[in-house]
């Protein structure tokens, strides 16, 4: 029978800089999917690859003294060796200035020109170029006049351009995104594709640029080169051959079952991308994953901040499958996550080092000492003990199955790790060395030892796609090598396929366990200084003088959108202690250019406060203020004064508004606020 084919990608990433850890969480995850379609008798392409073209690239090449291509070359080739260092098992890679690829764009867009679903006219607009997009003016009056993806200035641009219909084929796809409640995932993105740009009225979309030269000329009037977001969604089609001499690919691929792509590039895989197959008569891909971020102390890693963890650094130091298996089972996928040393090494201890590893050690180890290293036979089951762990190992399979089709694999990790858990427990209730001082009790014993191997076994053949290397390791432990009838997955829908008498083999611990505190202190020095790091309090007025200005010229990112940090509790909330407090005397503080040194009264306590915002107040206007006081944040010893608390106030990303929180109507001070 033919198999199942599963086409699935990554966005073709841009080679401005070396890739993140926020580049590769989307290829990881990717890679899992992927792998786990493979595992489950599908025929997969997995694509991901490099969109090189675009007037960043053009100027960050001339930056550097060397031509676009030599500047794209050298990056790219960093993408091959992290993909390498990770483990993925991309089928293609595709890049933006392959010849067939930039051919394949040529002749779309000529065909699109011939059918008159690109025309020529006059455009003058703004345009964000880290981002490669234009904006509209309700767009930008919304965000404040800056890229409403990035938050960096956006420039005013005038040129003849190419323009696609976008206009004459929205209504169609408002239709199909309706009709189609899987298309865009999850589905809180496909609201705000259809409220915030499909509903309210889309416009043509200029598709061509004359200020710049690197990008696909257009075939048949060179002044102009092909817009960088239709050149580079055109990559999941040129790879496969479409419009080539040997479409196969093509005609065996298409359409995507999905395409896996970041929260801020949804919009152009699931408007501009289906407008563009639509007006190609072609299917649209089944669906558009949009998966959250991963931020770094509540910001959003980024390229131009300098705020990234370099994924190999981490890699060198824990290894492939503790990184792969921190991105892939720590952050919901359509989530954003906050990315953090502390909870890294205690992944890695817990769940890989302590909970696998020790398993895999504890039942090998009672194997070769009780049954000189030979897998025993099951005997009968005591269904008190042994049901704790046979039914659900038995449903595994079926579980992560359901995961990972939802494209949830932290989910299917967790299923998994609950069983070798359970496994864990199930040693301390049958307590096998027990049962090994009473003879009567070895067919016991055996069923005991048997019941764990075959649940490490099941639980390995579901860590395939997740832990490339581990998997292997541990089929090596419990004798089984590669045997494709037990590693496979369609061998653990049953439990009881493992052979009795196989040998087992003691290896070396999976992953030693780490000195949280040693190793904490490493990776401080590993990652980036972020300022926000050690001041969780940062704000605008921070009590931090060495807080880094923005680059001239350069915005900081995200300043519309709202900082998206983790979902805490009501119980994490209610750990913070906000009072209404009374500026009753205020001076500045000598040695600072930035702090106001404010005495507070708080119910019967005064506070000795420092706060940030001399810049916008005087001493004199602030005494007598009611303000809002964070009352239990540890005190700190600043320019020799210590401040006890933080006064809150609301600001605009550059600082340059500023105003400190009150109440709407004069409060006793000392109050609470909740
Ligand atoms: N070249 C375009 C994509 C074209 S696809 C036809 C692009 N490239 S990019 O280099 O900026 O990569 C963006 C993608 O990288 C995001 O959509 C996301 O998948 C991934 N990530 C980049 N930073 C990330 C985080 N901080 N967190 C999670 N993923 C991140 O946009």
């Amino acid at each position: 029978m033919e198999k199942k084919t599963y086409y699935i990608t990554t966005p073709i990433y841009y080679p401005s800089a070396k890739l993140h850890i926020g580049h590769t969480y989307c290829t990881v995850n990717t890679d899992a999917f992927a792998r786990y379609k493979r595992l489950t008798g599908h025929d997969v392409y997995f694509l991901t690859g490099a969109d090189e073209h675009g007037q960043k690239i053009e100027r960050s090449a001339a930056d550097q003294g060397v031509t676009p291509q030599q500047y794209v070359d050298r990056i790219v080739e960093g993408f091959h060796s992290l993909w390498n260092l990770m483990d993925i098992s991309n089928d293609g890679f595709v890049r933006t200035t392959d010849d067939y690829h930039m051919e394949c764009v040529q002749k779309v867009f000529k065909k699109l020109y011939e059918q008159g679903d690109i025309y020529k006219s006059s455009y003058k607009g703004m345009y964000c170029t880290p981002c490669e997009s234009f904006w509209t003016e309700t767009q930008l009056k919304e965000s404040g006049g800056v890229c409403p993806d990035c938050g960096r200035p956006v420039e005013e641009v005038e040129e003849e351009s190419y323009f696609l219909r976008v206009s004459k084929y929205a209504p169609r796809l408002i239709e199909y995104i309706q009709a189609n409640p899987d298309f865009i995932q999850p589905a809180s993105r496909a609201k705000e594709m259809l409220n915030n740009f499909l509903l309210p009225g889309l416009e043509d979309l200029c598709v061509s640029r004359s200020t710049f030269k690197w990008g696909v000329p257009v075939s048949f009037d060179e002044r102009h080169v092909i817009y960088v977001w239709f050149d580079a969604v055109l990559n999941y089609l040129s790879k496969l051959g479409y419009l080539s001499e040997d479409d196969s690919m093509f005609r065996k691929y298409w359409p995507a079952d999905v395409h896996i792509v970041g929260k801020e590039i949804v919009r152009f895989h699931t408007i501009v991308w289906p407008i563009m197959l639509m007006a190609l008569g072609l299917p649209l891909p089944k669906q558009v994953y949009g998966h959250g971020w991963l931020v770094l102390d509540g910001k959003k890693m980024g390229k131009s901040t300098g705020n990234v963890v370099d994924p190999e650094k981490l890699v060198e130091r824990y290894g492939v499958d503790a990184i792969r298996y921190f991105l892939l089972s720590e952050f919901p996928f359509g989530s954003d996550g906050n990315f953090n040393n502390e909870t890294l090494i205690t992944r890695i201890n817990s769940d890989l080092a302590n909970d696998l590893g020790n398993l895999l050690s504890r039942t090998v180890a009672m194997i070769e000492k009780y049954f000189g290293g030979m897998v025993p036979e099951a005997a009968a089951p005591i269904p008190e003990e042994d049901d704790t762990i046979i039914p659900i190992a038995a449903a595994l399979a079926d579980r992560v199955e359901e995961c990972m089709n939802a494209l949830h694999p932290n989910d299917a990790l967790s299923e998994i790790f609950k069983l070798i858990r359970l496994c864990n427990k199930y040693i301390d209730i049958t307590a096998p060395w027990l049962l090994a001082k009473d003879e009567t009790k070895r067919p016991r014993l055996g069923t005991v030892l048997y019941n764990l191997a075959e649940c490490l076994r099941i639980a390995s053949v579901c860590l395939r796609p997740f832990l490339t290397r581990t998997a292997p390791k541990i089929f090596a432990q419990l004798g089984i090598g590669d045997d494709a009838s037990i590693t496979e997955f369609d061998s653990i829908h049953e439990f009881g396929k493992l052979p009795t008498g196989l040998k087992v083999e003691k290896g070396e611990a999976l992953f030693p366990r780490i000195d949280i505190a040693k190793e904490l202190e490493h990776l401080e020095t590993l990652l980036p200084k972020h300022e926000a790091a050690s001041v969780p309090e940062s704000s605008a007025n921070d009590i931090v003088e060495t807080k880094s200005e923005p680059e001239s010229g350069k915005a900081q990112p995200d300043a519309t959108k709202p900082e998206e940090k983790p979902e805490i509790s009501y119980d994490e909330f209610a750990k913070l202690d906000l009072r209404v407090a009374k500026v009753v005397a205020c001076e500045e503080v000598k040695k600072s250019k930035k702090l106001l040194k404010c005495t507070l009264e708080v119910g019967q306590e005064t506070r000795t406060v420092l706060s940030g915002i001399k810049a916008w107040y005087s001493p004199e206007n602030l005494i007598g203020k009611t303000v809002v006081l964070v009352a239990n944040l540890a005190p700190k010893k600043i320019c020799g004064i210590e401040s006890h608390g933080m006064i809150l106030c609301a600001s605009d990303e550059g600082d340059v508004n500023l105003s400190a929180l009150t109440t709407m109507s004069e409060m006793e001070s000392g109050l609470k606020i909740r």
